[in-house]
Protein backbone atom coordinates (compact mmCIF):
# COMPACT_ATOMS: atom_id res chain seq x y z
CA UNK A 1 0.00 0.00 0.00
CA UNK A 2 3.02 2.18 0.47
CA UNK A 3 3.99 1.40 -3.37
CA UNK A 4 0.76 2.50 -4.57
CA UNK A 5 0.96 6.24 -2.55
CA UNK A 6 3.97 6.52 -3.25
CA UNK A 7 2.84 5.82 -7.40
CA UNK A 8 0.28 8.55 -7.03
CA UNK A 9 2.77 11.11 -5.39
CA UNK A 10 5.15 10.42 -8.35
CA UNK A 11 2.34 10.83 -11.12
CA UNK A 12 1.14 13.86 -9.85
CA UNK A 13 4.97 14.88 -9.76
CA UNK A 14 5.66 13.93 -12.92
CA UNK A 15 3.98 17.22 -14.87
CA UNK A 16 5.90 20.00 -12.70
CA UNK A 17 8.78 18.12 -14.05
CA UNK A 18 8.32 17.98 -18.01
CA UNK A 19 9.45 21.64 -18.19
CA UNK A 20 12.78 21.81 -18.43
CA UNK A 21 15.66 21.92 -20.45
CA UNK A 22 16.98 18.08 -20.13
CA UNK A 23 18.10 15.83 -22.66
CA UNK A 24 17.72 16.70 -26.53
CA UNK A 25 17.69 20.28 -25.03
CA UNK A 26 20.60 20.16 -23.52
CA UNK A 27 22.52 18.41 -25.91
CA UNK A 28 21.15 19.99 -28.92
CA UNK A 29 21.69 23.62 -27.73
CA UNK A 30 25.25 22.65 -26.48
CA UNK A 31 26.12 21.45 -30.04
CA UNK A 32 24.92 24.20 -31.77
CA UNK A 33 26.25 26.59 -29.46
CA UNK A 34 29.69 24.51 -30.11
CA UNK A 35 29.33 24.21 -33.69
CA UNK A 36 29.07 28.45 -33.34
CA UNK A 37 32.33 28.73 -32.10
CA UNK A 38 34.11 26.11 -35.09
CA UNK A 39 34.63 29.17 -37.21
CA UNK A 40 36.22 31.57 -34.23
CA UNK A 41 38.69 28.97 -33.28
CA UNK A 42 39.72 28.33 -36.57
CA UNK A 43 40.89 31.63 -37.05
CA UNK A 44 42.08 31.94 -33.92
CA UNK A 45 44.18 28.92 -34.49
CA UNK A 46 45.08 30.19 -38.10
CA UNK A 47 46.31 33.17 -36.45
CA UNK A 48 48.65 31.29 -34.08
CA UNK A 49 49.61 28.92 -36.42
CA UNK A 50 51.08 31.69 -38.54
CA UNK A 51 52.84 33.69 -35.50
CA UNK A 52 54.58 30.22 -34.68
CA UNK A 53 55.74 29.94 -38.40
CA UNK A 54 57.18 33.42 -38.59
CA UNK A 55 58.40 33.37 -35.00
CA UNK A 56 60.58 30.10 -35.71
CA UNK A 57 61.51 30.88 -39.62
CA UNK A 58 59.42 27.81 -40.14
CA UNK A 59 58.85 26.73 -44.27
CA UNK A 60 62.19 29.27 -44.64
CA UNK A 61 64.39 27.23 -46.57
CA UNK A 62 63.67 26.72 -49.92
CA UNK A 63 63.71 23.31 -50.90
CA UNK A 64 62.86 21.59 -47.26
CA UNK A 65 59.46 19.65 -46.56
CA UNK A 66 57.30 22.57 -45.17
CA UNK A 67 54.65 22.35 -42.86
CA UNK A 68 51.07 23.73 -42.99
CA UNK A 69 49.28 25.88 -39.96
CA UNK A 70 46.22 22.22 -39.82
CA UNK A 71 49.72 20.16 -39.73
CA UNK A 72 51.36 22.35 -37.35
CA UNK A 73 48.68 22.62 -34.89
CA UNK A 74 46.94 19.12 -35.22
CA UNK A 75 47.83 18.26 -31.95
CA UNK A 76 46.19 20.90 -30.23
CA UNK A 77 42.72 20.60 -32.64
CA UNK A 78 42.69 17.01 -31.89
CA UNK A 79 42.96 17.70 -28.26
CA UNK A 80 40.30 20.81 -28.38
CA UNK A 81 37.53 18.38 -30.23
CA UNK A 82 37.98 15.60 -27.80
CA UNK A 83 37.26 17.73 -24.68
CA UNK A 84 35.86 21.13 -25.49
CA UNK A 85 32.12 19.22 -25.93
CA UNK A 86 31.62 17.89 -22.80
CA UNK A 87 33.02 20.81 -21.31
CA UNK A 88 30.59 23.04 -22.86
CA UNK A 89 28.02 21.33 -21.60
CA UNK A 90 29.03 20.97 -18.03
CA UNK A 91 29.80 24.61 -17.61
CA UNK A 92 26.02 25.28 -19.04
CA UNK A 93 24.44 22.41 -17.61
CA UNK A 94 24.49 22.19 -14.63
CA UNK A 95 27.13 24.12 -13.41
CA UNK A 96 25.05 27.33 -14.92
CA UNK A 97 21.52 26.18 -15.90
CA UNK A 98 19.68 23.73 -13.37
CA UNK A 99 16.67 23.36 -11.19
CA UNK A 100 13.65 24.83 -10.11
CA UNK A 101 12.97 28.32 -11.39
CA UNK A 102 11.36 29.29 -7.42
CA UNK A 103 12.32 32.53 -6.06
CA UNK A 104 13.62 32.76 -2.29
CA UNK A 105 9.93 32.67 -0.48
CA UNK A 106 9.59 29.48 -2.86
CA UNK A 107 7.38 30.87 -5.60
CA UNK A 108 7.70 30.58 -9.04
CA UNK A 109 7.85 34.06 -11.08
CA UNK A 110 5.81 35.13 -13.80
CA UNK A 111 7.56 33.98 -17.21
CA UNK A 112 8.90 30.97 -15.39
CA UNK A 113 9.73 28.22 -16.51
CA UNK A 114 9.17 29.63 -19.99
CA UNK A 115 9.49 31.74 -21.97
CA UNK A 116 11.71 34.13 -19.82
CA UNK A 117 12.06 33.41 -16.45
CA UNK A 118 14.20 35.98 -13.83
CA UNK A 119 15.34 32.75 -12.21
CA UNK A 120 18.47 30.36 -13.04
CA UNK A 121 17.30 27.32 -13.24
CA UNK A 122 17.10 24.59 -15.69
CA UNK A 123 14.83 25.88 -18.14
CA UNK A 124 14.58 27.27 -21.48
CA UNK A 125 12.84 30.39 -20.07
CA UNK A 126 15.68 31.06 -18.04
CA UNK A 127 18.82 30.55 -20.79
CA UNK A 128 16.63 32.85 -23.07
CA UNK A 129 16.45 35.79 -19.94
CA UNK A 130 20.13 35.13 -18.79
CA UNK A 131 21.38 34.67 -22.38
CA UNK A 132 24.38 36.98 -21.73
CA UNK A 133 25.69 34.51 -18.83
CA UNK A 134 24.92 32.13 -21.62
CA UNK A 135 27.47 33.26 -24.28
CA UNK A 136 30.10 34.40 -21.97
CA UNK A 137 29.87 30.90 -20.34
CA UNK A 138 30.30 29.42 -23.98
CA UNK A 139 33.20 31.85 -24.81
CA UNK A 140 35.04 31.00 -21.24
CA UNK A 141 34.84 27.45 -21.43
CA UNK A 142 35.90 27.97 -25.08
CA UNK A 143 39.02 29.69 -23.98
CA UNK A 144 39.51 27.18 -20.74
CA UNK A 145 39.01 24.33 -23.03
CA UNK A 146 41.99 25.38 -25.64
CA UNK A 147 44.20 26.48 -22.45
CA UNK A 148 44.44 23.17 -21.28
CA UNK A 149 44.82 21.99 -24.54
CA UNK A 150 47.76 24.18 -24.82
CA UNK A 151 49.04 24.01 -20.94
CA UNK A 152 53.02 23.14 -21.11
CA UNK A 153 52.69 20.06 -19.26
CA UNK A 154 50.40 18.54 -21.87
CA UNK A 155 51.44 15.80 -24.30
CA UNK A 156 49.36 18.08 -27.07
CA UNK A 157 52.17 20.73 -26.16
CA UNK A 158 55.05 18.64 -26.37
CA UNK A 159 53.69 17.01 -29.35
CA UNK A 160 53.79 20.48 -30.89
CA UNK A 161 56.99 21.44 -29.33
CA UNK A 162 58.51 18.50 -31.17
CA UNK A 163 57.17 19.28 -34.34
CA UNK A 164 58.57 23.10 -34.38
CA UNK A 165 62.14 21.85 -33.55
CA UNK A 166 61.81 19.20 -36.52
CA UNK A 167 60.75 21.88 -38.48
CA UNK A 168 63.29 24.68 -37.25
CA UNK A 169 65.84 25.85 -40.36
CA UNK A 170 69.46 24.32 -39.69
CA UNK A 171 70.66 26.88 -42.70
CA UNK A 172 73.94 28.50 -41.17
CA UNK A 173 73.12 30.94 -44.09
CA UNK A 174 69.69 31.94 -42.51
CA UNK A 175 68.98 35.46 -42.19
CA UNK A 176 66.65 36.87 -40.14
CA UNK A 177 65.20 37.93 -36.22
CA UNK A 178 65.42 34.76 -35.03
CA UNK A 179 65.88 34.18 -31.54
CA UNK A 180 69.29 34.35 -29.94
CA UNK A 181 69.88 30.52 -29.38
CA UNK A 182 68.58 29.53 -32.67
CA UNK A 183 71.32 31.94 -34.45
CA UNK A 184 73.80 30.56 -32.02
CA UNK A 185 72.67 27.13 -33.11
CA UNK A 186 73.15 28.07 -37.13
CA UNK A 187 76.24 29.55 -36.29
CA UNK A 188 77.68 26.29 -35.40
CA UNK A 189 78.13 23.87 -32.60
CA UNK A 190 80.08 21.21 -32.23
CA UNK A 191 79.00 17.61 -32.45
CA UNK A 192 79.49 17.05 -28.25
CA UNK A 193 77.42 20.12 -27.65
CA UNK A 194 74.49 18.91 -29.83
CA UNK A 195 71.97 17.18 -26.90
CA UNK A 196 73.05 20.46 -24.29
CA UNK A 197 72.24 22.63 -27.30
CA UNK A 198 69.11 21.16 -28.27
CA UNK A 199 68.05 21.18 -24.74
CA UNK A 200 68.49 24.71 -24.83
CA UNK A 201 66.76 24.90 -27.69
CA UNK A 202 63.94 23.32 -26.39
CA UNK A 203 63.39 25.12 -23.23
CA UNK A 204 63.54 28.60 -25.30
CA UNK A 205 61.12 27.22 -28.17
CA UNK A 206 59.16 26.09 -25.02
CA UNK A 207 59.20 29.55 -22.89
CA UNK A 208 58.01 31.64 -25.93
CA UNK A 209 56.06 28.57 -27.40
CA UNK A 210 54.12 29.25 -24.28
CA UNK A 211 53.91 33.15 -24.70
CA UNK A 212 52.27 32.48 -28.20
CA UNK A 213 49.52 29.55 -27.26
CA UNK A 214 48.69 31.92 -23.75
CA UNK A 215 47.47 34.44 -26.33
CA UNK A 216 44.38 32.37 -27.13
CA UNK A 217 41.80 34.36 -25.56
CA UNK A 218 42.96 37.87 -27.37
CA UNK A 219 43.01 36.04 -30.77
CA UNK A 220 39.35 34.20 -30.18
CA UNK A 221 38.22 37.65 -29.04
CA UNK A 222 39.50 39.24 -32.33
CA UNK A 223 38.05 36.76 -34.30
CA UNK A 224 34.94 37.06 -32.29
CA UNK A 225 34.89 40.83 -33.37
CA UNK A 226 36.57 42.76 -30.40
CA UNK A 227 36.24 42.99 -26.45
CA UNK A 228 31.94 42.33 -26.86
CA UNK A 229 32.25 39.80 -28.94
CA UNK A 230 30.07 40.70 -31.36
CA UNK A 231 30.07 37.75 -33.47
CA UNK A 232 30.34 35.10 -30.97
CA UNK A 233 27.15 35.67 -29.46
CA UNK A 234 23.94 34.12 -32.05
CA UNK A 235 21.42 35.35 -30.00
CA UNK A 236 18.02 34.87 -32.65
CA UNK A 237 19.41 31.78 -33.52
CA UNK A 238 20.44 30.38 -30.17
CA UNK A 239 17.07 31.79 -28.43
CA UNK A 240 14.88 30.29 -31.00
CA UNK A 241 16.05 26.78 -30.76
CA UNK A 242 16.32 26.86 -26.75
CA UNK A 243 12.48 28.09 -27.08
CA UNK A 244 11.80 24.99 -29.39
CA UNK A 245 12.14 22.65 -26.35
CA UNK A 246 9.21 22.49 -23.86
C1 LIG B 1 40.09 12.58 -24.65
O1 LIG B 1 39.75 13.13 -23.38
C2 LIG B 1 39.69 12.20 -22.33
C3 LIG B 1 39.27 12.96 -21.08
O2 LIG B 1 38.25 13.84 -21.34
C4 LIG B 1 41.04 11.56 -22.13
O3 LIG B 1 40.97 10.59 -21.12
C5 LIG B 1 41.51 10.92 -23.43
O4 LIG B 1 42.84 10.46 -23.28
C6 LIG B 1 41.47 11.95 -24.55
N1 LIG B 1 41.81 11.32 -25.81
C7 LIG B 1 42.65 11.91 -26.67
C8 LIG B 1 42.88 11.16 -27.95
O5 LIG B 1 43.20 12.95 -26.42
C1 LIG C 1 34.55 34.93 -18.04
O1 LIG C 1 35.90 35.13 -17.74
C2 LIG C 1 36.22 36.45 -17.35
C3 LIG C 1 37.72 36.56 -17.27
O2 LIG C 1 38.27 35.48 -16.59
C4 LIG C 1 35.50 36.77 -16.05
O3 LIG C 1 35.79 38.08 -15.67
C5 LIG C 1 34.00 36.61 -16.28
O4 LIG C 1 33.32 36.79 -15.06
C6 LIG C 1 33.70 35.23 -16.83
N1 LIG C 1 32.28 35.21 -17.20
C7 LIG C 1 31.52 34.16 -16.96
C8 LIG C 1 30.10 34.30 -17.36
O5 LIG C 1 31.92 33.15 -16.42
Amino acid sequence: MHFSLLYAVVLLAVPTLVVACEGSCITDTTAKMHNNYNKPVACALSNIGQEIIDTYNLNSVPGSPTISIPTLLQPMTTCYNNISFDALETALFPHFFHGKCLDADGNEPDGCPDPDCPIVCGTPGSIVHFYSMWYHISYNTTVASFSSCADPHSTPYKTLQKRILAHLPESKTEAGPGPQVLRSRRSGVSDHDEASTSLILEEHVGSSLKHILARFPQRLEECCGGAKIPSCIWEKQMKKLVLSFP
